[in-house]
């Protein structure tokens, strides 16, 4: 940043406090309010996303016009506006409630981020958040129900109106799959609980991965949040600008050549905000006045690295291992892609050097598939001529970083992370 500013020796004396100033003004000219620009940054008017809060909106209705319950999954790719539009709804939901002397709570939970993934780690955690007394582990899961159900009783004369709102529910369902069959039946056990479960996941058939008995037992509502179109994002980053940088910091220019990065990668406006921040900080560590289409290429390269490292970083042991046996073979065969036959072996050596138990071969199918949805991989499907087709596994990223990842992942599993 100081490259631009004046200090060599020759030219006249500059006190460090001129020089501070210098340096803080030339900061503060890129940036108004950079906090507008972080993840949990809620505007006050949410756009494009008309269809999707009537549909919310209509499908809670029912829990202030009487002793409902109703249950809500909403689907959608990352950064579709889907924890957004979910917040907004149940906020007004509750104010409503309160003006109708209604008995309604809410609770959000995000599944990944407050790591619950099970059923007994849920259970606990509501108990907790109604104030009841309990040791992390050691009681029975049938205990732990009872002790919500009391904390309950404590807390509320009347019956009460629960809206439980799981955040990023694949991660709870993927690993414990049958929870939410006893909730869809907790009204059996505790007769003055009316919950309503709204669930949100990123995985668009998650449906498949829930058993038909539990989906028929909570009959959920269903709501698909669309991608946002180039020209959406570009409607909200431009709202964005307006707040967070100074007048003539950002061309119109860089705002399209963002909104089009993020409408090729399903519309995911979460990403487009942070390269937005990106590339102002850039500018603003290279002393600039305003950010140039450059700057936007510059940050996206090193933002995509550190993405790369991030999804490593939250991947099952499992998945990892497998991540790990595609990435060797391709630095053995020297080649950009391999066929996904090649793979088991190679993951069987290594669970073993490891210390892991060794999954199927459909199970590390799944998991193949599973990186390729979070994009480190990208599966093909390809034609062998007599031998049938098969599917080929190639890179999500340059082959450049390939021995650090190695590293990253290496380091993980010893850590037993
Ligand atoms: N329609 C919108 N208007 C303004 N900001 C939005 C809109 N949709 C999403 N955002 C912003 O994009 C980011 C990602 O949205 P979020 O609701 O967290 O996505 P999801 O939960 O679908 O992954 C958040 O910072 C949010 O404020
Ligand atoms: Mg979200």
């Amino acid at each position: 940043m100081i490259d631009n500013l004046d200090y060599s020796e020759d030219k006249t004396y500059i006190s460090p406090k001129d020089l501070f100033n210098q340096i803080l003004s030339k900061a503060s000219s890129i940036f108004k309010n950079k906090e507008v620009l972080l993840n949990d940054y809620i505007p006050n008017e949410i756009h494009f996303r008309n269809k999707e809060m009537t549909q919310l909106t209509t499908a809670l209705s029912p829990i202030l016009l009487g002793n409902n319950s109703v249950n809500v999954f909403i689907f959608g790719f990352s950064g579709t506006g889907k924890t957004l539009v979910t917040r907004k709804v149940v906020n007004d939901l509750l104010e409503i409630g309160k003006q109708n002397n209604d008995n309604i709570s809410c609770i959000i939970m995000n599944c990944r981020l407050d790591n619950i993934n099970t059923e007994y780690r849920l259970i606990t955690n509501l108990a907790k958040i109604f104030g009841a007394k309990l040791p992390d582990t050691g009681l029975s899961l049938a205990k732990v129900y009872d002790k919500f159900f009391d904390s309950l009783n404590m807390n509320n004369k009347k019956d009460l109106k629960l809206v439980l709102v799981l955040d990023e529910i694949d991660y709870l369902i993927l690993k414990d799959p049958l929870f939410l069959y006893n909730l869809s039946r907790i009204k059996e056990k505790y007769d003055k609980l009316y919950l309503s479960l709204v669930g949100i996941s990123n995985i668009l058939n998650l449906k498949s991965r829930i058993e038909p008995k539990v989906i028929s037992s909570l009959n959920p509502v269903e709501i698909v949040f669309s991608s946002y179109s180039a020209d959406e994002i570009k409607g909200i980053l431009e709202e964005r600008v307006k707040l967070a940088f100074n007048e003539g910091v950002v061309a119109e220019g860089v705002v399209s050549k963002i909104a089009a990065i993020s409408a090729q990668e399903h519309g995911d406006v979460r990403r487009a905000i942070n390269l937005l921040r990106l590339s102002g900080e850039l500018a603003q560590r290279k002393g600039e006045s305003h950010i140039s289409l450059e700057d936007v290429d510059l940050a996206y390269k090193e933002s995509e690295k550190n993405i790369i490292e991030e999804t490593i970083h939250t991947l099952a042991p499992q998945s990892k291992l497998v991540l790990l046996a595609i990435l060797n073979i391709i630095e053995k065969k020297k080649s950009d892609t391999i066929f996904s036959g090649e793979i088991y072996d190679e993951y069987i050596k290594l669970a073993n050097k490891f210390g892991y138990r060794e999954l199927t071969f459909r199970r590390v199918s799944d998991l193949i598939y599973e990186l390729d949805y979070n994009s480190l991989i990208r599966i093909q499907l390809k034609s062998r001529g007599r031998y049938g087709r098969s599917r080929e596994v190639g890179l999500g990223f340059s082959k450049e970083v390939v021995p650090r990842l190695e590293d990253i992942i290496k380091n993980d599993l010893n850590k037993n992370l």
